[in-house]
């Protein structure tokens, strides 16, 4: 009976952590600029996401972005990361954007990937933000996507897990 009662515990319990993981996942944004600044902002910010593996420092970065860069990721980016897979489905690369002093924000640039968004070109979702969330573009992004194409064959991504 005792027994009984250990697999039923356990059983809930893993339909109880499915069903958390499946409502987190409906939490997502869609591809909408104002709705991904408040999720990345407030919902789950991501100041308090790891960076990216490999990323832990500022570093230089190369035009157009800043001159110094920060690169955070979601759990969902960092796992797939660390283990060397692309990025799956709803996975969010955030990157800050410093001006030369390495203390002013200029930007903040996501790539989100969203299946079925933009199979073209990796089905990202690409905004550019100012430092207060003002969006200054967003959605299939020509500017980000032509240069980001050069990476085409490692998930538009320039930054690698190291
Ligand atoms: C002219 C080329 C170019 C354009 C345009 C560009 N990027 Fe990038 N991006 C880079 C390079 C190069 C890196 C690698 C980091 C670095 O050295 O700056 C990078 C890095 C990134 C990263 C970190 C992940 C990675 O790929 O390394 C994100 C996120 C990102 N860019 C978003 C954007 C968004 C959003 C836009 C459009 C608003 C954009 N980029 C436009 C060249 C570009």
């Amino acid at each position: 009976m005792k027994r009984l009662w250990i697999t039923a515990a356990a059983i809930a319990a893993v339909v109880a952590v499915q069903l958390v993981s499946a409502g987190m996942h409906e939490e997502m944004p869609p591809a909408d600029g104002e709705r991904l600044w408040d999720y990345i902002t407030e919902e789950n910010p991501y100041k308090d996401w790891e960076p990216f593996p490999g990323y832990e420092e500022m570093y230089e970065g190369k035009s157009p972005h800043g001159d110094y860069l920060r690169l955070y990721a979601n759990d969902i980016a960092v796992k797939a990361a660390k283990q060397g897979e692309p990025m799956p489905d709803r996975a969010i690369l955030v990157k800050e954007n410093y001006a030369e002093d390495r203390q002013t924000l200029m930007a903040v640039t996501p790539m989100y990937r969203i299946q079925g968004y933009n199979p073209q070109a990796g089905d990202w979702f690409w905004v550019k933000y100012g430092p207060d969330g003002k969006i200054a573009a967003e959605g299939k992004v020509e500017g980000c996507i032509k240069c980001h194409t050069v990476k085409k064959d490692q998930d538009y991504i320039f930054s690698q897990p190291r």
